[in-house]
């Protein structure tokens, strides 16, 4: 057979390759070490230089036609496969998609930016402490000696130094309030300078009922200045809550109390009434429908506190207040029971908490938009 026919043949049976198992079965038949074109070549060595010359060029370009040819088939034959693939598979667009599980910011976590938003805008900086304090800054700076009759009602943690191997001559607590950072920051601030701080953390009491958890959460403030009077309290307590929550009826009512660290000490009411079985806060709580509810405490920075804070006494005065963020939370998006806070309730927190994306700006106004 002249190598004509021969190509003639191969470039036929190659045409009619039904898939790609079959052009490989071709092609190794062809080009394969015992094919027939790479036997072809190998007669080249046995003849004479002038057959050579005149078979050679046939042998190769018989070779040369079957590659191209099997690579044009290949290519033809994956590309027919695709189009089958896409014919036969569809993608119902109307199915409705997978559910994304997406966590949730906490409540707590929330309202601790939205304060730390608002102090932000009236010049306060964050500052923290420690949750295991040490007996000096958690009562005795804070002018609660040792027998102090304040120090029994706070139902402290204290930390089991022998166990968990505390190298310290004072007694270890896991700390009650946030007004030990108070301490520590005027400590840092070394005594010469005016402060203006927030301090939002966790506290500790061992006590538990519908209203209290052995852990919940309180933002302390803390104003040092050489001319700061109660009035300024009443101010920013007043500005920060009416930004809080977003209304501008916020009505303080501040009555005598007592706390060891202030002098004069205050504890600050805000008229509230029912809507719709809820306590909302706004007006004032003589308002007919409306009653008063204690939100914080708060006063006049005691001398023996500043002083312990390496403060003059004599050239330096402030206000200080601490607030519980889990009762404020409880006010403003309107949950009643605050164990609940703190189950881990996958539930819960879907249903109260907030997306990640709702990052708290006074100029969207502190909160979240419903
Ligand atoms: N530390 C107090 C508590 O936990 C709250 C408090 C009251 C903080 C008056 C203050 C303050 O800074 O001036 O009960």
């Amino acid at each position: 057979m002249d190598y004509e026919s021969l190509g003639a043949q191969a470039l036929d049976s190659i045409a009619k390759a039904q898939d790609l198992d079959a052009l490989d079965a071709l092609r190794v038949a062809f080009l394969g070490k015992q094919g027939s074109i790479s036997g072809l070549l190998k007669t080249l060595g046995a003849m004479s230089p002038e057959e050579r010359q005149t078979t050679g060029p046939k042998i190769h370009a018989l070779r040369e036609g079957v590659t191209n040819a099997l690579a044009d088939k290949k290519a033809a034959l994956e590309s027919a496969a695709l189009e089958a693939k896409l014919a036969a598979e569809t993608v119902d667009l109307t199915l409705p998609a997978p559910e994304n599980a997406r966590g949730s910011v906490h409540p707590v976590s929330q309202v601790m930016d939205e304060l730390a938003e608002i102090f932000a805008d009236l010049g306060f900086a964050v500052a923290t402490g420690p949750e295991i304090e040490d007996d000096w800054h958690n009562f005795t700076a804070l002018n609660m000696p040792e027998s102090h009759p304040a120090r029994a009602m706070h139902d402290t943690f204290y930390i089991d130094k022998a166990a968990s191997g505390y190298e310290t001559e004072q007694d270890m607590v896991l700390r009650t309030h946030t007004s030990p950072v108070q301490i520590r920051a005027m400590l840092a601030a070394g005594g010469d300078k005016p402060l203006r701080i927030i301090a939002p953390g966790r506290v500790y009491r061992s006590d538990s009922d519908a209203t209290h958890t052995p852990m919940f959460h309180q933002v302390e403030g803390l104003v040092i200045g050489k001319d700061i009077t109660l009035a300024h309290l009443k101010w920013t307590l007043e500005t920060m809550l009416k930004a809080f929550f977003e209304r501008d009826d916020i009505v303080l009512r501040l009555r005598p109390s007592y706390f060891p660290f202030t002098e004069p000490s205050v504890e600050v009411d805000t008229g509230y009434s029912y809507v719709d079985g809820r306590r909302v806060v706004g007006g004032s709580g003589d308002a007919p429908g409306h009653s008063w509810m204690e939100l914080l405490g708060s006063g006049m920075v005691n001398r023996h506190v500043l002083t312990a804070g390496g403060y003059d006494p004599d050239q330096w005065q402030g206000f200080a207040f601490g607030v519980g963020v889990d009762r404020l939370a409880m006010l403003k998006y309107g949950m009643n029971d605050l164990r609940a806070f703190f189950d881990g309730d996958a539930r819960w927190l879907g249903h109260y908490g907030f997306s990640g994306l709702d990052v708290p700006t006074l100029s969207g106004g502190v909160g979240v938009q419903a």
